[in-house]
């Protein structure tokens, strides 16, 4: 049975996409097979993989998946190791989906990706979920559908604000997915010349000494440009842009191995 992780925190721009991507692509590498889902409507995770515009898969992605209860249709195989369930726009009528199908009251809202996630997960090893920069109805469907998620902290004053309410949406979820765990917080997007994101930096690892990941991701021109040119093997600059995210991986992996 798959591992599923989520990458989450409501504020924007946090890396989750690009860590998403980048722990999908070194889980492929080692061997491991993946379904990715995108479950933001910008479907940068989509794009980033498959390296395909997210609006050619129209009506071919992880909304129509939940609204036909058939992920298998709507699964888009990007290479031998790694499948995708891809995401557009169009993922933003989730919400009204959801509320016209089973009214204002009803938690099974929150089920739908994981109902369609059971039928298919044991053909993999992981499953990687991407989640938009909210605390939406597709961010509460990824967390009830995961085993573990990894909090995104991009060190600055609005994500720190953000990861409370954050660590809260994960405690509703738990109530409807009691395995779901949190894998720890993962500070990113560090620029190593600011004093206010050392500071920052600090802040995180003396309030959660237990969950921050000691890994600290830096802002990296090679990690930023995988949104341009992707984990193409042609991509020059592809080993320098994952390199700093093989220590993360390692202890990710660490964690979950000890924890499961
Ligand atoms: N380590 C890094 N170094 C440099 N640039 C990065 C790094 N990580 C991500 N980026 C860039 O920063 C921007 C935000 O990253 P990304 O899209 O992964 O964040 P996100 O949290 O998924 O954003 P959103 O909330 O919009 O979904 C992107 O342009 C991405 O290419
Ligand atoms: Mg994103």
């Amino acid at each position: 049975m798959a591992v599923t992780v989520s990458f989450g925190i409501q504020k924007g721009g946090a890396s989750k996409t690009t860590t998403a991507g980048i722990f999908t692509y070194l889980l492929a590498r080692d061997g491991m097979r993946v379904l990715a889902c995108d479950m933001d409507c910008q479907g940068n995770l989509t794009e980033l993989i498959t390296g395909i515009a997210a609006n050619e898969f129209y009506e071919r992605t992880v909304l129509e998946a939940i609204q036909e209860k058939d992920a298998e249709r709507f699964i888009y195989r990007v290479n031998d190791s790694i499948d995708i369930l891809p995401a557009n726009n169009l993922l933003s009528l989730l919400p009204r989906y959801l509320y016209q199908t089973f009214g204002f009251h009803d938690p099974n809202i929150y089920n739908v990706l994981s109902d369609i996630l059971g039928p298919i997960k044991d053909r993999y090893d992981w499953v990687v979920i991407d989640t938009p920069p909210a605390l939406s109805e597709a961010t509460m469907n990824s967390l009830v559908a995961s085993d573990y998620v990894v909090v995104m902290f991009e060190s600055s004053q609005w994500c720190y604000s953000a990861i409370p309410n954050f660590l809260e949406s994960v405690l509703l979820a738990q109530k409807l997915n009691p395995r779901l765990q949190v894998a720890g917080i993962l500070r990113t997007l560090n620029d190593v010349r600011r004093a206010d994101a050392k500071a920052f930096n600090d802040l995180i690892g003396e309030e959660y000494p237990d969950l921050v990941f000691e890994t600290i991701i830096r802002r990296k021109a090679a990690t930023g440009r995988l949104a341009i040119n992707g984990f193409d093997p042609e991509n020059k600059e592809l080993l320098d842009g994952i390199e700093q995210y093989e220590a993360f991986y390692k202890e990710m992996m660490a964690r979950v191995t000890v924890t499961q």
